[in-house]
């Protein structure tokens, strides 16, 4: 299965990823994974994309399309793959489809901003290795500690409220109309993500199912 994964910042892109890729065993490529490793890393790309990432902004398409270009060489992906914030612009799609890449399904999770904003604020992520939590419904066995690595659990800077609300505005302007452009290519799907992550998944898998 090939499948790119829709919506807007907070949508739940990351978390219905980890499930569609254990059951279809494939692997996720998020691009915002690949781009705050190389911020922690400090190379060259992760210091020039430092201001953009906390700002909420996109990075440029060249660099992105460069990272998938580079990503989807590797021999993990001749099976399939879910790409997670890939493409968020028309040039960024336009280039996956001059790659000759076939997708299977655009899938956009729906969720009202005002939901998003909410839950943008639970999110804590660990700086040391990057899992995810969040303060309602996915919490850590100990409060500010990761489970997986011990590491202190963090707000993602990108996750204060005014940079969620840039986000949102970008994703409105930029990405949204991504979901018109599968369309019209025949690949898209939406599901509700309004509710909580169990009956998404549900709703996801049974999308998927019907490809
Ligand atoms: P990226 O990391 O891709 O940010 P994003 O799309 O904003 O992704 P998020 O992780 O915030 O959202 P998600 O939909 O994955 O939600 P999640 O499952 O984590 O990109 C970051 C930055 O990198 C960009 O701003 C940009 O600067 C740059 N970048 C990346 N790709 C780029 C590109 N292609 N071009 C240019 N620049 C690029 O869920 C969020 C929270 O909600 C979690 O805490 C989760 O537990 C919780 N949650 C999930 N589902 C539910 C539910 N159903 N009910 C309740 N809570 C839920």
């Amino acid at each position: 299965m090939t499948l790119i994964l829709l919506g807007a910042p907070g949508a739940g892109k990351g978390t219905q990823a980890e499930v569609i890729s254990d059951r279809y065993n494939i692997p996720t490529i998020s691009t915002g994974n690949i781009i705050r490793a190389a911020l922690k890393n400090g190379t060259e790309m992760g210091l020039k994309a430092k201001a953009y990432i906390e700002k909420g902004e996109l990075i440029h398409d060249d660099v992105v399309i460069g990272i998938i270009k580079e990503r989807l060489a590797e021999s993990d992906c001749d099976g399939g793959f879910i790409l997670d914030g890939f493409p968020r612009t028309i040039p960024q799609a336009k280039a996956l489809d001059d790659m000759g890449i076939a997708i299977d399904a655009a899938l956009s999770i729906e969720v009202s901003d005002s939901e998003i904003v909410k839950r943008m604020s639970g999110r804590r992520v660990c700086e040391k290795c990057g899992a995810s939590y969040h303060m309602d419904h996915r919490k850590p066995a100990v409060e500010g500690v990761c489970d997986v690595c011990k590491g202190k659990l963090v707000i993602r800077k990108d996750d204060e409220p005014e940079t969620v609300l840039n986000r949102l505005k970008i994703y409105h302007e930029s990405t949204e109309p991504l979901k018109d452009y599968y369309k019209a290519q025949d690949k898209l799907l939406t599901v509700e993500g309004q509710d909580d992550v169990k009956d998404t998944t549900a709703l996801v898998l049974k999308a998927l199912s019907e490809i």
